[in-house]
């Protein structure tokens, strides 16, 4: 015997940065000049993050490489691993992600890595908190979900190990 289950992801689209509620515009306005901190010489690809904490306090994050490639890491987890560290226990509400190519000034399409998510889910269990994730979506666009879980299904979690 075997069945065939569908997950669903709600994903909510908007047309212009402009059209989001205004803390996340200023969000993603925060993820876009981190991006401009990026280090990253090797991929050329410059990611900006930015995380919005339950004290309105704004962290961000750039991602950042090193000649032995594995050991960079991503924009994301720069912000929200600062952010842990700079304001301890505090949840995280939202975080926003925008990238773009070296030279390039227009901020295309991203969604986290699989760690990157991995990581938002942790904090999201840890505080018991939704975590909305603000996409950039190439052309000024902007794809929202209302927490990080979604993004990853199926996820393993601290419930695993006990
Ligand atoms: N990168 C991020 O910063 N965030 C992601 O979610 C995807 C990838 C970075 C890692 C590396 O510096 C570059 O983008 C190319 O993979």
């Amino acid at each position: 015997m075997s069945q065939t289950k569908k997950l669903e992801i709600e994903v909510i689209h908007y047309q212009s940065i402009e059209d989001l509620p205004k803390i996340y515009t200023n969000l993603l306005l925060e993820a876009r000049n981190a991006a401009s901190h990026s280090y990253s010489p090797y991929s050329r690809y410059e990611v900006g993050a930015a995380v919005l904490l339950q004290n309105d306090i704004i962290v961000p994050g750039s991602n950042q490489e090193n000649s032995s490639y594995p050991t960079g890491l991503c924009a994301e987890r720069v912000a929200l691993f600062a952010a842990a560290t700079q304001h301890p226990g505090i949840k995280v509400r939202a975080i926003a992600i925008t990238a773009r190519k070296a030279g390039n000034e227009h901020f295309e399409a991203v969604t986290p890595c699989g760690s990157c998510r991995q990581v938002m889910c942790e904090y999201e269990d840890l505080h018991q908190e939704d975590i909305t994730v603000i996409m950039e979506a190439g052309n000024g666009e902007v794809n929202i979900v209302k927490n990080a879980g979604s993004l990853l299904p199926l996820k393993f979690s601290h419930a695993n190990l006990k």
